[in-house]
């Protein structure tokens, strides 16, 4: 009977070590569980690039890729991708044949209307109530009350990566009104 009852602790040991480690795994998944929103959060999105950002995708959702988007595109283009969350933002071709290093939201500070590029004009026209902004995107007659919102580019791996704007607006030299 000793014997049996000193064999049946052997097993009972290990079987409560063992549960203490199911227990601790368990808690330990509760709680990284907990914590993935929290930890998602800093993690950039897995379409993003370098610093954070979004890859611009084409009128099909597929990546802009740089070298062939300069290569069909001409110098002053101003042309419409997928932004950062969603929004429309404009591409733009500099005079030297190169992508500019930013990009222009294309929602326009009135009403939201997206503004299209009128190169004829030079200017972006908004068809809604006739707001009118430079190729820039700085606002030039109203009733929109502020410029299109810049967005960083950047090239990572020949596709472009928009990245949030928090510097100082270029064109009027101020605090970025949308950060
Ligand atoms: S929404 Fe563009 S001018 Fe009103």
């Amino acid at each position: 009977m000793t014997q049996i009852s000193a064999n049946s602790d052997v097993p009972s040991m290990g079987r409560r070590q063992f549960m203490n480690l199911l227990t601790f795994g368990s808690a330990t998944g509760v709680a990284l569980g907990a914590l993935y929103p929290f930890v998602k959060y800093f993690i950039p999105p897995s379409t993003g690039g370098a610093g954070g950002g979004v890859i611009a995708k084409d009128a099909l959702g597929n990546d802009v890729v740089v070298s062939q988007f300069v290569a069909t595109h001409n110098v002053g283009d101003r042309v419409l991708a997928q932004g950062l969350k969603g929004d429309p933002t404009y591409l733009v071709i500099e005079n030297d044949g190169n992508l500019a290093e930013y990009g222009l939201n294309a929602v326009c500070t009135h009403l939201g209307c997206v503004v299209p590029w009128n190169s004829s004009e030079n200017k972006f026209i908004c068809p809604c109530h006739g707001s009118q902004y430079d190729a820039t995107g700085k606002v030039v007659r109203g009733p929109a009350p502020l410029s299109l919102a810049l967005v960083h580019t950047e090239v990572v791996d020949d596709k472009v990566s928009f990245i949030p704007w928090t510097e100082t607006d270029f064109r009027t030299n101020e605090a970025p009104w949308w950060a």
